[in-house]
């Protein structure tokens, strides 16, 4: 694994390499880990069957060849999908992922940004899930899991306060000093409404930063230079590049 460069911000890759190869599936994710990014993102719902299962919408449509609620399948059935052709003929028969055979494959090679898309409002036990894997894996220090529900964050630090947590935020901050709370470590932002002095507001406020999705090297080099934490961004190899070279894109 990569050690941490604290001169720059994380490389984290959002879905994988996603505008290199179809989100969320191996060839992403292998992509990105070759494009060096230091952390690779994945959304995660429940399978039918109570699997925690890496996919980004509640719907099959959109990334596989089925229809229907995510939830609606169990793990075997959502395994029989094709989860690459939507992306590229060469990606045929790419499959779903479970949490557990990404942290398997890839434990040894890069750190995790995993993304709880429901709490246990919608999906009960979600949290317990994700933090029993983790335990279980010993990998508690190399992930940061996220959620646009802040109450989950809060079940997943009252469980295991070693999980770093980032809470999603889509809007003009006010005063991010605001949102501090114990159990939660980084604040992660929409980079389309997110400014440099907001960043360094956060940091300012003893929160991490995180920007998502920052698929340009114009603006990977701004927030960089404000002190951001990580970028989140479909694009591992230029954004590292854009840190790394200070002229226009090769
Ligand atoms: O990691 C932040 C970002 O992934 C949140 O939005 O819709 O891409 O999951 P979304
Ligand atoms: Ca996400």
């Amino acid at each position: 694994m990569n050690p941490i460069d604290a001169s720059r911000p994380l490389i984290v890759a959002h879905r994988g390499a996603s505008a290199e190869a179809p989100e969320h599936t191996l060839a992403a994710y292998e992509a990105a880990i070759r494009e060096q990014a230091d952390m690779i993102e994945l959304d995660v719902r429940l399978s039918a069957d109570g699997q925690l299962v890496v996919i980004h919408d509640e719907r099959l449509e959109r990334t596989t060849d089925g229809r229907g609620e995510v939830r609606g399948y169990t793990l075997q059935a959502l395994k029989r999908l094709d989860a690459g052709s939507w992306f590229g003929r060469r990606f045929q028969g790419q499959r779903i992922q479970t949490v557990t055979e990404l942290i398997e494959r890839f434990r040894d090679r890069v750190r995790f940004a995993i993304e709880l898309k429901e709490g246990s409002c919608v999906s009960p036990g979600i949290e317990e899930r994700l933090v029993s894997i983790l335990q279980i894996y010993d990998v508690t220090d190399q992930v940061l899991v996220l959620s646009f529900d802040h109450h989950a964050l809060r079940k997943v630090h009252e469980m295991d306060p070693e999980i770093r947590t980032g809470a999603l935020l889509v809007g003009r901050l006010l005063s991010p000093e605001r949102l501090a709370d114990a159990s939660i470590q980084a604040l992660c932002l929409q980079a389309g409404l997110t400014t440099e002095q907001d960043v360094e507001a956060c940091l300012r406020a003893g929160l991490q930063c995180f920007v998502w999705v920052v698929n340009e090297a114009e603006a990977a080099r701004r927030y960089a230079k404000a002190g951001a934490t990580g970028l989140i961004t479909d694009r591992p190899g230029l954004i590292r590049w854009a840190l790394a070279n200070t002229g226009p894109e090769a």
